[in-house]
């Protein structure tokens, strides 16, 4: 019988007949998929598990925190958290093309992963949060040439080049099983249910060059649009949201001075396969609403537009 009660308990047999006493390192990115597998190695191996989070310094506001919270602090697990923002954001100075964007910020978190997982002296074994969407998607990628969703995730070479042997307790699972499993293991709703992110995080949501000053306002935005929708109840209803940063200045009068100040794009959009998107058509004054706090609580920020592109053409993320 599939329940979610007795998928766990024979996940974590299967998952300890396995591993047996080795030691585990898991990549925590504090999206769904790699959540869950945290969860569930911590309760099927405890303290064999050591989890690695690596805050690129293109995360969104208080993500770090969070995950530290939730996982090391409430539940017990291992992680350990590598700063690393100022490493990424130094590659990325100067640099514009968002394909070469995504390769800096790729190569970056592997390196720093291989050099905090060559710390785990007795690791084993690589853990993956990979799922049954993603072993067809890679599947097809081989033949088409798609680019790879999960590529940041991917830790590349890593288990050969480390002798590891791969992980991977949610190979079989389609998201919403994952989300029950989830649910099961107690993590907490607004975690299991969050948007996807993507790996590259921020680095794809400021146009052109990324610079740390840019980071922190798209930061902020961000987080109000966010915040609005869960405040609303439209966060659940809608497939994926963000703001998006656009380093061009308008003009705006505040008060008696004129500011020439940064646009915020928000992009929230609805889909099932996030192949084909319609924009969400969230309410006019709920937008309002959305515009006049970015705007008088994100020094930075002088204009908020809203995007109307369905995909296709227009991709989901700006880059
Ligand atoms: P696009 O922009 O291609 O996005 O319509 C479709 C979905 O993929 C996510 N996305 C990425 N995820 N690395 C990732 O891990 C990436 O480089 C990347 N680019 C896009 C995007 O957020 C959306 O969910």
């Amino acid at each position: 019988l599939w329940t979610p009660g007795n998928i766990v308990d024979s996940m974590v047999e299967s998952v300890r007949a396995q591993v047996g006493r080795d030691e585990v390192i898991l990549g925590l990115s504090g999206g769904v998929d790699s959540s869950v597998v945290a969860a569930l190695l911590h309760r099927a191996i405890g303290k064999q598990l050591t989890c690695i989070f690596v805050d690129n310094g293109l995360l969104r506001l208080h993500e770090g925190d969070q995950v530290m919270d939730t996982f090391a602090r409430h539940m017990g697990v291992k992680v350990i958290r590598v700063d690393a923002a100022e490493r990424f954001l130094s590659k990325l100075a100067g640099v514009a093309d968002p394909e070469e964007k995504r390769k800096i910020i790729g190569r970056t978190f592997i390196e720093v992963f291989e050099e905090e997982a060559a710390k785990i002296a007795n690791a084993r074994w690589l853990a993956q949060g990979t799922i049954y969407p993603d072993v067809i998607e890679s599947a097809a990628a081989k033949t088409r040439k798609a680019h790879v969703i999960k590529s940041h995730h991917n830790v590349g070479g890593l288990p050969e080049r480390m002798k590891l042997k791969l992980l991977e307790p949610l190979r079989e699972l389609f998201k919403d099983e994952v989300r029950r499993i989830g649910e099961e293991l107690g993590l907490p709703h607004q975690m299991i249910y969050r948007h996807p992110f993507p790996g590259p995080g921020l680095g794809v949501r400021i146009l052109g060059e990324v610079r740390r000053e840019y980071a922190d306002i798209l930061r902020k935005a961000d987080a109000i649009f966010l915040e609005e929708l869960y405040r609303h109840e439209l966060y659940e209803k809608i497939s994926q949201a963000f703001a998006v940063f656009l380093p061009v200045r308008s003009v705006a009068v505040l008060g008696d001075a004129r500011a020439y100040d940064y646009v915020v794009a928000l992009r929230a959009v609805e889909t099932v396969d996030f192949m084909t998107a319609n924009w969400a058509h969230i309410p006019y004054e709920i937008l309002a609403g959305i515009s006049n706090r970015i705007i008088n609580e994100v020094r930075g920020v002088s204009r908020v537009v809203y995007d109307i592109s369905g995909k296709p053409p227009a991709t989901i993320e700006w880059e």
